[in-house]
């Protein structure tokens, strides 16, 4: 068996909708082996389809055809730490965990672009999946067939603490609820932040983030859909974070803090409680540089 690590991602990052996202310090994991059956188990607790609607196995079997390889089957294990629904990359975890897996044991014809690439056009967007590939933060647009991508690795000094609440938000959900048209203004709002969002935590202008992850796209509107929101947004700020936003289409808020900033993880727990929003849980990450790898 081939064993994979996809990390969890944090996409769009204020701003940047569906174009900016980064790749952080907790994983799945894939086991695959070729079989002449469909042999899918979850080696946790979490339920997970076993047949061929399972999203690894239909993302193998995508690289394949593209491939021009006949599949018949797919034994795989998966260890899903990345929780389901919230935000983080899961469901991209499970399409890059498919196709790096299927490519490795073809003996890697495509190119790390064209996993990039197929894999945006099996998720429709490329911010979650472009980072969970390759790791570090990845300002990425997809044209319809081809992803226009940089990935750049990420030395700071900051944490990335995740607030992951106790109920799911679907995807399909957080997008139906977003506006189809937005005016000129809105739209130089968000272009203008999410430039001055990877400037500027590129060159370690901290202060500027908090103008960075304003946005006027998708936030406003997903805020309803996650209850609370508005106060885990203020308690994280009351701590000293530089920045906070809904991550991905939600509902997991992040919060991006500095190092030195050592108790913020604690204060956080602490003051969700009090405010009786025990459901939430804190988790303090950092950004993976490396993406997915065969371990
Ligand atoms: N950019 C996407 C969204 C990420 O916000 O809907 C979730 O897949």
């Amino acid at each position: 068996m081939i064993k994979i690590q996809i990390p969890a991602t944090s996409a769009n990052l204020g701003a940047g909708f569906d174009a900016l996202g980064l790749a952080l310090n907790f994983y799945n994991y894939v086991e695959m082996e070729e079989s002449d059956v469909v042999d899918i188990q979850s080696l946790d607790d979490i339920q997970v389809p076993q047949d061929e609607s399972n999203l690894i196995y239909i993302s193998a079997k995508d690289l394949f055809n593209v491939c021009g390889k006949k599949i018949s089957g797919l034994k795989i294990r998966q260890t899903n730490n990345i929780p389901m629904a919230r935000g983080m990359g899961s469901s991209s975890a499970c399409i890059v965990a498919g196709l790096v897996g299927a490519n490795k044991l073809l003996g890697d014809p495509l190119s790390a672009d064209d996993l990039v690439d197929l894999a945006a056009q099996i998720e429709g967007h490329p911010d979650n999946t472009a980072p969970a590939l390759l790791g570090g933060i990845v300002t990425a647009v997809f044209d319809g067939q081809k992803v226009h991508w940089v990935k750049q690795e990420v030395f700071t000094k900051l944490k990335f603490v995740t607030i992951i609440p106790d109920f799911e938000l679907k995807t399909e959900k957080a997008r139906a609820c977003l506006p189809k048209e937005v005016s000129h203004k809105d739209a130089v709002y968000n272009l203008s932040r999410a430039a001055l969002f990877s400037a500027s935590l590129l060159t370690g202008k901290f202060e500027n983030l908090r103008t960075g992850v304003h946005d006027k796209l998708h936030q406003p509107y997903r805020m309803a859909l996650i209850p609370n929101a508005r106060d885990v947004f203020d308690i994280a700020y009351n701590h000293g974070a530089y920045a906070a936003y809904i991550s991905g289409a939600g509902p997991t808020i992040i919060a991006i803090v500095d190092e030195n900033n050592k108790y913020f993880t604690g204060k956080m727990r602490f003051s969700l409680d009090n405010a009786g929003l025990r459901g939430w849980e804190v988790r303090e990450n950092h950004i993976d540089n490396q993406g997915t790898k065969i371990i």
